[in-house]
């Protein structure tokens, strides 16, 4: 049977600038950069994603185009059938882990939508009112669980016709509205009375911030954001043209997936600060403190329905790219025909993801480790499985696979000069610096 795959470039960049760009950016990224000190901790991001990140996505995109294969048969066929096969069967299951609570979180961006489209925001008083609409909202057992089933049943709706008309042609479409709604709510942002205080904050680096934590906050986040150590991105590559160019399609995914997140940054803080909100609010600060500014400004509410609405798109292109990694692996590995392999990683996810949604109200008294379940999933996948999940790939490709293979596949063939020029300086970061910066920072940030 042959495989499907994307039809053209664009739809291949778009495809996995959609995985890239999500919750990470218009989430995380801002609370973040709140969290860690506004600048300086952009400046080191920006630093860790193009030395130490690019080369590792480039690893994972040149596993996934040469293998032409499913996650785990990619690391078990490019290394004659050995052990690092285990770890293909990890970059399976981390996102399939990561997709149960990433839809929890899903399922809210579209019942804030719904609640923008009513224009619930603008009609409440105070900050606390909003908070206390968040609180109320995420413990009560249905709303979240109806919001979960839905997110995870489009994903699998969208997954299901597969690559070239479901996936790519879902991104085509969504990708660059959603690129003209984040940039029209950064440019409204930017011009609010008193808004520079906010740029300022993004713009002006404090050194004194810096720190070891920071570092590694910025490395995990830059992990997260680019969707290395999944599977994803070698899932995504393994449906990629073998003329491609892959240094091309890896910096124009990293540069995208920056520019959205600094757009986001710029879409939020300004706002913020205009209203003399405390930037630091931290995971809360996009569903607790941006409606309540939503619902200050200026025409506030069409700004509140056109962020929830690229909250939500954002999440689903990257959702996508999670189930289509345990799809692929079903289908080539256990011989599931599609539907079935949608609709057994539906409910499997759907399962762990209700116990995260529950985990807010009714379960929330279940700990593990000190933690909910769905701080310990969070925790535990995009701190340390997705971190291990790199250092692994890139070990791979620098120490298992063969030079001249990687070669080969970087510059098809030898055909592009100009990466064949750039192949020293990859080939000495993957095997040499890429390993040690993550373990480095990684331990760093543990202890
Ligand atoms: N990169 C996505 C984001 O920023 C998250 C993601 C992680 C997607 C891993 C796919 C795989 O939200």
């Amino acid at each position: 049977m042959s495989r499907d795959n994307f039809g053209s470039r664009f739809g291949a960049l778009v495809a996995m600038a959609g995985s890239a760009v999500g919750l990470g950016n218009l989430w995380r990224f801002p609370y973040l950069v709140g969290e860690n000190g506004g600048a300086a901790f952009i400046i080191i991001y920006i630093a860790l994603s193009f030395v130490i990140c690019l080369p590792i996505f480039i690893s994972e995109f040149v596993v996934g185009r040469r293998s032409q294969e499913n996650a785990y048969a990619a690391f078990r066929d490019l290394s004659g059938g050995s052990n690092w096969k285990w770890i293909g069967l990890l970059t399976v299951i981390i996102p399939m882990v990561v997709l149960s609570y990433y839809s929890v979180i899903g399922g809210w961006s579209m019942e804030y939508l719904l609640k923008s489209l009513t224009f619930s925001f603008t009609s409440a008083e105070s900050q606390s009112a909003i908070s206390t609409m968040f609180v109320d909202f995420v413990s009560n057992p249905w709303m979240p669980l109806i919001g979960h089933t839905a997110f995870l049943l489009v994903t699998a709706l969208i997954v299901v016709v597969g690559i070239k008309d479901g996936i790519e042609k879902f991104s085509k479409v969504m990708m660059p509205l959603l690129f003209f709604i984040v940039l029209a709510i950064a440019i409204y942002s930017v011009t609010l009375p008193g808004a520079g205080k906010g740029v300022d904050y993004l713009f002006k680096p404090d050194f004194s911030k810096i720190n070891a934590k920071v570092c590694a906050a910025a490395l995990g986040q830059a992990f997260f954001s680019l969707s290395l150590g999944f599977g994803t991105i070698l899932t995504y590559a393994s449906y990629v043209d073998k003329n491609e160019n892959i240094l091309f399609q890896s910096t124009a995914t990293a540069v995208s997936d920056l520019l959205f997140a600094l757009i986001a940054g710029l879409a939020i803080m300004p706002a913020v600060f205009a209203f003399g909100i405390d930037p630091q609010s931290g995971p809360g600060l996009v569903f607790e403190t941006l409606p309540y500014v939503f619902g200050k400004m200026p025409a506030g509410g069409l700004i509140a329905i056109l962020f929830f609405l690229a909250l939500l798109v954002a999440a689903l292109t990257s959702s996508i790219s999670m189930l289509e990694v345990g799809v692929a692996y079903l289908i080539e590995e256990k011989k599931f025909s599609r539907p079935a392999a949608c609709a057994l990683l539906f409910v499997i996810c759907w399962v762990v993801g209700a116990l995260c949604s529950l985990s807010f109200g009714p379960l929330s008294n279940l700990l593990i480790g000190g933690r909910t379940i769905f701080d310990f999933l969070d925790n535990c996948s995009s701190n340390i499985l997705m971190t291990l999940g790199s250092l692994f790939t890139v070990l791979f490709v620098g120490w298992c696979l063969k030079k001249t293979d990687i070669y080969d596949e970087f510059t098809n063939g030898g055909s592009l000069s100009k990466n064949a020029k750039l192949f020293g300086i990859l080939w000495f970061l993957i095997r040499y610096i890429c390993p040690l910066a993550v373990a480095v920072i990684f331990v760093l940030g543990i202890l």
